[in-house]
């Protein structure tokens, strides 16, 4: 069986290291993983993690998708820049009223989220038309087709990406490459927590005081119980991004959870809009106590159906 060169960026924690390791560690050796980051100070966790498969199936090697040398670098390390599938994984966020942010800080996300998937497809898209071959993978968001309060910018930076490749795809396919947009909903990595941790460390009084509080008491709250009910595992979403790479025609769009999928249909629905922004205002604003008690009982559900799993498990049921 031939085996694929896969280079993902952000592997310091989170997806990028749940992927890289379920990757390396494929029992039927598919892969060559070249996990990047940005800061090699960041490796033990995914040295421990890859165990036996470090310097084996898996090479841990720098880069920053804002820096085009540190990128020119990496992959000129590669022999014959040989990359099969490229996961553009490294990605930043953040939350909270606009007027508190500065357009430096906006700038910062779009230059990670876009720019760097973009500098990273420039760098590789080539030697991939020469062989007629190729997989690009974005590892995007549900926010990258619908926007959601309080992530304005976080939001623009995954449509922006999501119009890049939905123009890039047509191009790739007529030399056998394929784009493929990985949309997880919640997912509990250290992203929530960082975006969470900024957000509550945050200076809101460049808002109005109504707006500060929706932020806090609505938003952060409905945040916290949203990820705990809803949230995926890091390995989850690895789980599919493997499915979506080793499919013979990769989708052009994944979703990883099922949940999103009504969220994200309401404005096809209904092209005006109405339909969307209504159902969106009415949860946050009017039913919100609705909301939380449908959050408990997902959670008490999923938490039996995991009893379930174990319990199967233990009886020796897969
Ligand atoms: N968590 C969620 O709920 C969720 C949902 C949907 C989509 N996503 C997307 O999933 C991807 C991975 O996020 P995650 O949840 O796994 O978060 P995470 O644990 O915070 O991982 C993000 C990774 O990106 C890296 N990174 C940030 N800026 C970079 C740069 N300039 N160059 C190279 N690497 C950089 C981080 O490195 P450092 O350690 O150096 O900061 C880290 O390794 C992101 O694109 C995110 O938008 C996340």
């Amino acid at each position: 069986m031939v085996c694929k060169t896969v280079l993902i960026t952000g592997c310091s924690s989170g997806i990028g290291l749940a992927l890289a390791v379920k990757l390396a560690k494929d029992k039927q050796r598919r892969f060559k993983v070249i996990a990047t980051m940005r800061n090699l100070s960041k490796k033990d966790k995914l040295e421990a993690a890859a165990g036996h498969a470090l310097h084996k199936t898996l090479d841990i090697k720098q880069l920053d998708v804002c820096d085009e040398k540190s990128i020119r670098n990496c992959i000129n390390s590669i022999p014959q820049r040989h990359i099969d599938i490229l996961i553009n994984n490294a990605g930043v966020g953040l939350i909270g009223p606009i007027e508190c942010q500065s357009i430096e800080e906006m700038k910062a996300i779009m230059e990670t989220n876009f720019f760097g998937v973009v500098r990273m497809i420039k760098e590789v898209l080539p030697d991939m038309k020469k062989r007629k071959n190729g997989h690009i993978v974005v590892i995007s968001s549900v926010m990258g087709l619908q926007g959601i309060v309080f992530n304005d910018i976080y939001t623009a930076s995954k449509f922006a990406i999501e119009g890049f490749c939905e123009s890039l795809v047509i191009q790739a396919l007529k030399f056998n490459i394929f784009v493929s947009l990985i949309e997880p909903g919640p997912v509990v990595t250290e992203f929530e927590m960082k975006v969470h941790e900024d957000a509550e460390k945050a200076d809101y009084s460049q808002t109005d005081s109504e707006t500060a509080e929706i932020f806090t008491n609505i938003y952060l709250k409905n945040s916290k119980a949203i990820f705990s009910s809803l949230g995926q595992t890091p390995e989850d979403v690895a789980e599919h991004t493997l499915k979506v790479i080793t499919t013979v025609k990769p989708p052009f769009r994944h979703q990883t959870n099922a949940i999103y999928t009504p969220m994200t249909a309401l404005k096809h629905a209904d092209p005006t809009g109405a339909l969307m922004t209504d159902s969106f205002y009415k949860m946050i604003f009017r039913y919100d106590t609705l909301l939380h008690v449908s959050l408990k009982a997902i959670r008490i559900i999923r938490w039996q159906a995991h009893k379930m799993r174990q319990g199967a498990r233990l009886l020796g049921f897969r």
